[in-house]
């Protein structure tokens, strides 16, 4: 294993000098700010001694105009639909590479030499285990719970079975716990909620057959994984691993900041994941879906509703910040959706109604004003479902597949010069100074 943080320099250490300034003004005084260049041409006005300068902060609920960190690991162009990690194209690394191959360079920046992805094969299949006090802890959790939180609690509590990483030797191995542990305790999760007995790992299989034969291998019968279906789901692991500074993975740099413990650092990840905004959006298209099937299954009429501002209703799986053309993921998962589709041979009202959905959308002045495309979760429910994965599990996917991005976001942050703890301001809007009313005299 490479020393943890050693590959992760900032790609365009020069690119950070300023070489163009803004001005603003303001009270009749102008300020000259510092214009950083990233390593794709992207500028930013580097505000950080805008308050010591002008006694002014800035507003930007959402943090759309905010960049909070330098980061080396993905690039994104929204406009242009252009994804990639540590400079790879996501279709390249689609079509050639595999999960634990993509771990590795988002981590460690390169892709692996054949020697150091075998280790790291080895290393993670031989830690696939859980403690089996730790697996207890499933027992505890209401088999209704939402798998999501069962994950969340399952992940925070690695930390009071392993020591906080003090070397970069201890972090490794924290990492490679996490790799590894994440698809049994997915399993797990799941195993418990449907009150089946928990399957341990099997170390000939590979990541994603391992995580197939966990879920749905009993011990009284074992589970013919299909490469096919194993194959699938590695690509869906690679396409959600890694998204720069979203909402989950900036919950994971912000709770990392007060240099609280990897394990929970994922675990908040984890929590942010959850909602229907983010990761949990996945769940709403099937749900969306099926919904719009046992109605009348007429996707032109749930399009009017969406478009309605009365009603409330999104159409789940279109829009996303960043990307305002289509999401280079969700144009990957098309064609694998309709290829496993056929694979595993059933016929699905909810990809007829998905495609149908989205060729109204892509026309539709309301959609196209807005810049509102497909985004990776608008085929990957239905991809999941096809493979016989519980809708209640989609986002555990997701999961998975975005671990080792968190993990390298959170290494960067650690290992970043500017590293300060993250705590934004505010615009106070409440009360101004007022004198207490003790109890008796309020009314
Ligand atoms: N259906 C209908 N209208 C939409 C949708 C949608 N899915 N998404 C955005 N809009 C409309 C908004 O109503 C708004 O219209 P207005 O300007 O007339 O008020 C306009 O488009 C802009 O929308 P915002 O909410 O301001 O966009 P924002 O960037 O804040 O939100 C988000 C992005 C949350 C992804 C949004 O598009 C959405 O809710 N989509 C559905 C949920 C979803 O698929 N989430 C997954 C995102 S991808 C991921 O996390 C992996």
């Amino acid at each position: 294993m490479p020393e943890v943080g050693e590959s992760l320099k900032m790609a365009d250490t020069e690119g950070s000098t300023p070489q163009e300034t803004a001005v603003l003004t303001y009270a009749g005084q102008s300020y000259e700010l510092p214009v950083v260049t990233g390593s794709e041409d992207e500028k930013a006005i580097d505000i950080s001694k805008l308050r010591a300068q002008t006694g002014l902060t800035t507003i930007d609920p959402g943090f759309a105009n905010s960049g909070a960190c330098r980061s080396a690991i993905t690039y994104i162009d929204g406009e242009k639909g252009i994804l990639r990690y540590r400079g790879y194209p996501i279709e390249e690394l689609a079509r050639q590479s595999t999960f634990l191959e993509v771990a590795w360079l988002l981590l460690y920046g390169e892709l692996p030499t054949r020697g150091e992805l075998d280790t790291l094969t080895s290393e993670v299949t031989r830690h696939t285990m859980l403690h089996e006090d730790y697996r207890r802890l499933f027992g505890f959790m209401p088999k209704s719970a939402h798998p999501m939180p069962v994950c969340a609690a399952a992940v925070a509590a690695l930390a009071t079975f392993y020591r906080e990483a003090d070397t970069d030797e201890r972090t490794n191995r924290m990492i490679i716990r996490l790799l590894a542990k994440m698809p049994t305790i997915a399993a797990y999760s799941f195993k418990h909620s449907i009150g089946q007995p928990a399957i341990y790992p099997r170390n000939d299989l590979n990541y994603c057959e391992n995580f197939l034969h966990m879920m749905f291998a009993t011990p009284c019968e074992s589970y013919e994984v299909d490469p096919v279906i194993a194959k699938a789901l590695d690509l869906l692991l690679i396409l959600h691993a890694d998204h720069e500074q979203n909402c989950s993975t900036s919950t994971v740099r912000l709770v990392g900041s007060s240099l609280s413990s990897l394990f929970a650092s994922i675990a908040s990840g984890i929590s942010a994941l959850w909602g229907p905004l983010h990761g949990g959006a996945n769940q709403k298209v099937i749900e969306m879906l099926q919904r719009i099937a046992e109605q009348d299954g007429n996707a032109d009429r749930f399009l009017e509703r969406a478009k309605d501002k009365q009603n409330h209703v999104r159409l789940m799986g279109f829009g996303h910040r960043v990307y305002k053309s289509y999401d280079p993921r969700a144009m990957i998962l098309r064609e694998t959706c309709k290829e496993i589709i056929s694979r595993v041979g059933v016929s699905s009202k909810n990809l007829e109604i998905a495609m149908r959905l989205e060729e109204i959308a892509l026309s539709d002045e309301y959609f196209i004003e807005r810049k509102l495309y497909p985004n990776v979760d608008f085929y990957s429910g239905v991809i999941y479902q096809a493979i016989g994965i519980p809708v209640n599990m989609f986002t555990v996917m997701f999961t998975m597949g975005r671990l080792p991005g968190w993990i390298a976001q959170w290494l960067e942050m650690r290992k970043d010069p500017d590293f300060r703890i993250g705590r934004p301001r505010q615009v106070y809007t409440g009360a101004r100074q007022r004198a207490y009313v003790p109890l008796a005299d309020r009314g």
